[in-house]
Order: C-alpha cells, then sequence, then structure tokens
C-alpha cells in the first residue's frame, strides 16, 4: 500500500498565515500540520509517499525533504495548476501503479491518526472508503448522505443546502478502480476534477464504496478559533520534557514541553506549554495552551491559550490571550496611553469604550 499527500493549494482560507507560509506548515503544537500527517502514514507502516506538489513546492520540500526523517520514501509529483484533488490522482497514477492507497489531504488534521481505517480497508478491500466526521457547517466540505442501511447513498461538493451534518474527512482509500473513475468525470463548477465527484462515480457503477465516522477532527478553515482549539487538543496530550534551562528563580507547573536550548529565566510556565528550541522566557509570565515557537523572545510579558510561531518577540506586554501570531511577529505596547478617544462613526453605531 502506498500514500499519496497533497501538498499544494493556496491557502485563501488561512490568510494572512498562508501569504507567506504553505497552509500545510501551519504549526499546531510547534509542528507543522504536514508532520503529523506524514507521522500518521508512518505509524500505519507505509512508505512509500508520492507528495503532490503546486505552487508552494520548495517551502514543501524544504519542511520534508526525501521524508527519511519519518522514517518514509517521499517521491515528489508536481500539479502544475491546482485542478482538483481527482486530478491529482490522475498525475500520480503512474507512480501508484497497481497498489492500494491511502489519500491524504495536508491540510487535514485527525488526532487519533489513520492506522485503523487503514488496517480495516486492508482486511476488508472494498473498491473505496472515506471517513466521515460530524461538522458544524457542512457547506465548507464534501457532504454524504447514508441510506437506511448506513451506506453512502449520495455525496455532494459543498452544497448550499447540505443534507446532513456529515462531511468528508481528507482521507480517502482507494484501490485501483478509482483510476476509471477520475478518467470518467467532467470538471465542477469552480473547474476542478473532486474526488467527491469520483467517488460518486464509482457508487453509480455500483462499486462497493464503505464509509467510518470518526472524532477528533480538524481541517483550516481558516477560523482562529478552530486552531486554537485543535492547538489545545494537541497540548492536553503532551508530556512533560525538559531539554532546555530553567533558572531557580522559575516555575513550571504541569506539562510543560522545554526543548532543547530553551530558556527560561524568573518566569512562571503553567502548563500545557511547549516551548521551541532557542526560545527565550524571561520575567514573563506563559500560561496553559500556549505554544511558543521557535527562536521567540517573551519578555516581560503575560500570555495564555495563545500560539506564537518561530522568531517572533513580545516585549513588555500584559495579558496576551485567544491570539495567534505568525512568525518574526514584534509586539510591544504603544509608546502611551492616548489621552483621548478619536472616533469615527456612522449613523446608529453603539460602541463601548473605557473611560
Ligand atoms: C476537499 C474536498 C472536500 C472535503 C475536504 C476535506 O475540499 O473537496 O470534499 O470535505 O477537502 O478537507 P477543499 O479542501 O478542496 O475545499
Amino acid at each position: 500500500m502506498k500514500a499519496l499527500v497533497l501538498a499544494g493549494g493556496s491557502g485563501t482560507r488561512l490568510r494572512p498565515f498562508t501569504l507567506t507560509s504553505p497552509k500545510q506548515l501551519v504549526p499546531v503544537a510547534n509542528k507543522p500540520v504536514l508532520y503529523y500527517v506524514l507521522e500518521a502514514i508512518a505509524e500505519a507502516g507505509i512508505t512509500d509517499v508520492g507528495m503532490v506538489v503546486g505552487e508552494t513546492a520548495a517551502e514543501i520540500r524544504s519542511a520534508v525533504g526525501d521524508g527519511s526523517e519519518f522514517g518514509l520514501d517521499v517521491t515528489y509529483l508536481r500539479q502544475e495548476a491546482p485542478l482538483g484533488l481527482a486530478h491529482a490522482v490522475l498525475i500520480a497514477q503512474e507512480f501508484l501503479g497497481d497498489d492500494d492507497f491511502v489519500m491524504y489531504l495536508g491540510d487535514n488534521f485527525i488526532i487519533d491518526g489513520i492506522s485503523g481505517a487503514v488496517r480495516h480497508f486492508a482486511a476488508e478491500r472494498p473498491d473505496a472508503q472515506v471517513l466521515l466526521t460530524r461538522v458544524a457547517d457542512p457547506t465548507a466540505f464534501g457532504v454524504a448522505e447514508l441510506d437506511a442501511a448506513g451506506r453512502i447513498a449520495r455525496l455532494e461538493e459543498k452544497p448550499a443546502e447540505p443534507r446532513s451534518d456529515l462531511a468528508l474527512v481528507g482521507v480517502y482509500l482507494f484501490t485501483p478502480a478509482v483510476y476509471e473513475a477520475v478518467r470518467s468525470i467532467e470538471p465542477s463548477a469552480r473547474g476542478e476534477l473532486e474526488i467527491t465527484d469520483a467517488i460518486q462515480w464509482l457508487i453509480d457503477a455500483g462499486r462497493d464504496v464503505r464509509s467510518t465516522t470518526i472524532s477528533g477532527y480538524w481541517k483550516d478553515t481558516g477560523n482562529v478559533t478552530d486552531m486554537l482549539e485543535v492547538n489545545r487538543s494537541v497540548l492536553e496530550g503532551i508530556e512533560p520534557h525538559k531539554a532546555g534551562f530553567a533558572d531557580a528563580a522559575s516555575e513550571l507547573v504541569g506539562r510543560v514541553r522545554l526543548e532543547a536550548g530553551a530558556e527560561v529565566r524568573d518566569s512562571r510556565i503553567v502548563g500545557p506549554v511547549v516551548i521551541g528550541a532557542g526560545a527565550v522566557i524571561s520575567g514573563s509570565y506563559v500560561g496553559p495552551y500556549t505554544s511558543i515557537g521557535e527562536g521567540c523572545r517573551i519578555e516581560d510579558s503575560e500570555i495564555e491559550f495563545s500560539i506564537v510561531q518561530r522568531d517572533s518577540h513580545l516585549g513588555g506586554v500584559r495579558r496576551v490571550q485567544g491570539s495567534l501570531i505568525g512568525r518574526n511577529v514584534t509586539v510591544t505596547p504603544a509608546p502611551r496611553i492616548p489621552a483621548g478617544n478619536r472616533l469615527i462613526l456612522g449613523d446608529h453605531s453603539k460602541v463601548q469604550i473605557s473611560s
């Protein structure tokens, strides 16, 4: 069995972060989402991975290399334009050969991994198997309608009026039966060859398409709240680890992961928290559910329930919370508290200001 990882696309939903970094490299607990994908594939016992890349090929390559760090053998497959997930399958056919494969979208995050699904598929070997999960806003996904026996009756890509709240998760298991399907469908209204349509084609052709419903799923919906939430749930599972240095004046409470070369001075860290390699925390408080990226400097500041990406600097700022901060960002106090409020308000406005 092989794996096909999709790491193209431009990530419009997670702007501004994806203007300077591919969406698959957005960090969760200081690790790019794509690394979790690769770890899950390795854990499922698969080693041959085709990585479909597009305009962000260079960044993906420099983050993943030949895959050996993950125990994988990664082959890069260039998709010249974002022509859809089924198009990615078409261009990967030569690499995949006669093998069954798991297709994993590199911006999807599945807390429990995919080993169970892969094992199940290998044992039963239906023509295709999809994973489903209940979501709050099905209009952003492929949506499945099940029949009374729990089989998939119909799939619809991003329907305006969804018939269920069961979304297609970005992990699909296929036999080579999928190639006839991806060759038979037409581009959708958004001009892409949709994998959803290819699976519907298999269903219409009477092929055996199964589904499993999972929980613990996240994808980049562009929503900061969701992202903080997935970061929180991953931090929930970390073990304390102290490879870095904390001085005697500092206190590390609960599950704190202090990476090698990180330094904590005169500070209080209340886990679960990860502090990346080379980060320096001084005279500060870092509270629960916070990821501080590599090389960050947090000085004389307070922060909790936040993500700070690598090489950023917080100096002299009080209580930053629920925040998502990019790379190389500087946050410092305004030079002075403004003496007055300058307001430009439209008719019927209602504002609350501190006075
Ligand atoms: C794609 C699929 C969609 C699926 C989703 C999961 O959407 O087309 O059916 O639910 O991935 O991540 P896209 O990310 O292209 O919007």
